[in-house]
């Protein structure tokens, strides 16, 4: 079944156009604790993305999302199965990831261009290369004009941004992204999103994107992922056939109202598992204060 990760590359094949995935997830398994409080937060899951595909992994919440994203970024250990970059397997931190967390934070002594440029200072880039890398990546994000700014001086949005650049900016294999836009309100969301498609469509990262958001999963992706709440399993993969470019226009199409309509119906199910267990779980709490 994943037959590719094991698959060695003849030297017939370097250079060639394959279609070997950049990122192999392979039967991860996750648990938390043991005996009867043992709880299996991943359970099985294995998928691939290939060279500059977009994909969005979509659960509600708790159905371990971040605990997947954790395993794949190398800050989770003691998992079952393994993560593999471009056929080799990987474990703990590794230059191939980028990552971006929902609640961003950005160094407030710092100005945009320097918090963007910062990891490239700590990978020993000289300083005119950095300050143009950054500069560049500052502009892809649609920053110009607050080089020069502090964070507090920005919004939600705009901080979030700052994350995003500094990130793409250390040029990562794989961009891994839990969540980055859940705190920003739905406009900003929407019009944030166009941002992600013209850096796509500019940059081609190899992206994996967690998300809860139906309509951020399809204005966004070529592949979303749905995942089962408790034990956190693969659910259905749904192949985004909107053309590209996109934009947010996308989101009032009827084929977009498809898909969001297909997602939704196997998501449900499993939100409202969520939500009833989180119900239950206050309930009891009121019972025992
Ligand atoms: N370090 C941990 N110890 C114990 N349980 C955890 C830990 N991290 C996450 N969990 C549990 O695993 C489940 C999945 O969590 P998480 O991956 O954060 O979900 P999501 O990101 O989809 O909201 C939740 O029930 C959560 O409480
Ligand atoms: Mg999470």
């Amino acid at each position: 079944m994943h037959a590719h990760a094991d698959v060695v590359k003849s030297p017939s094949s370097e250079g060639a156009k394959t279609d070997a995935p950049v990122l192999s997830v392979i039967d991860i398994v996750k648990r938390f604790g043991d005996g009867a409080d043992a709880l299996v937060a991943v359970d099985g899951v294995s998928f691939d993305v290939s060279e500059g595909e977009f994909v969005s992994i979509i659960g509600p919440s708790g159905c371990g999302k971040s605990t997947l994203f954790n395993i794949i970024g190398g800050l989770v250990a003691d998992y079952g199965g393994h993560v593999a970059v471009d056929g080799a397997s990987v474990a703990g931190t590794h230059a191939a990831f980028g990552m971006v967390f929902q609640d961003e934070s950005a160094f407030p002594w710092r100005t945009v261009i320097d918090n963007v440029a910062f990891p490239l200072e700590l990978a020993g880039v000289g300083k005119r290369e950095r300050h143009d890398r950054a500069r560049r990546f500052v502009s892809m994000v649609g920053l110009d004009g607050f080089e020069r700014r502090y964070p507090a001086e920005l919004s939600g949005g705009m901080r979030q941004r700052i994350a995003i650049a500094r990130t793409l900016a250390s040029q990562p294999r794989i961009l891994l992204m839990d969540e980055p836009f859940a705190a920003l309100d739905e406009q900003t969301r929407l019009l944030l999103g166009d941002k992600v498609l013209q850096i796509h469509q500019q940059l081609r990262q190899t992206t994996l994107l967690i998300t809860h958001n139906i309509t951020e999963a399809v204005q966004l992706s070529d592949r979303v992922i749905v995942m089962t709440y408790r034990p956190g399993r693969l659910k259905r993969t749904f192949d985004i056939d909107l053309p590209r470019p996109r934009t947010s226009a996308v989101v009032g199409s009827d084929a977009f109202g498809h898909y969001v309509a297909q997602i939704w119906n196997d998501l449900r199910e499993e939100a409202s598992r969520g939500m009833g267990d989180d119900e239950s779980r206050r309930v009891g709490e009121a019972g025992r204060s």
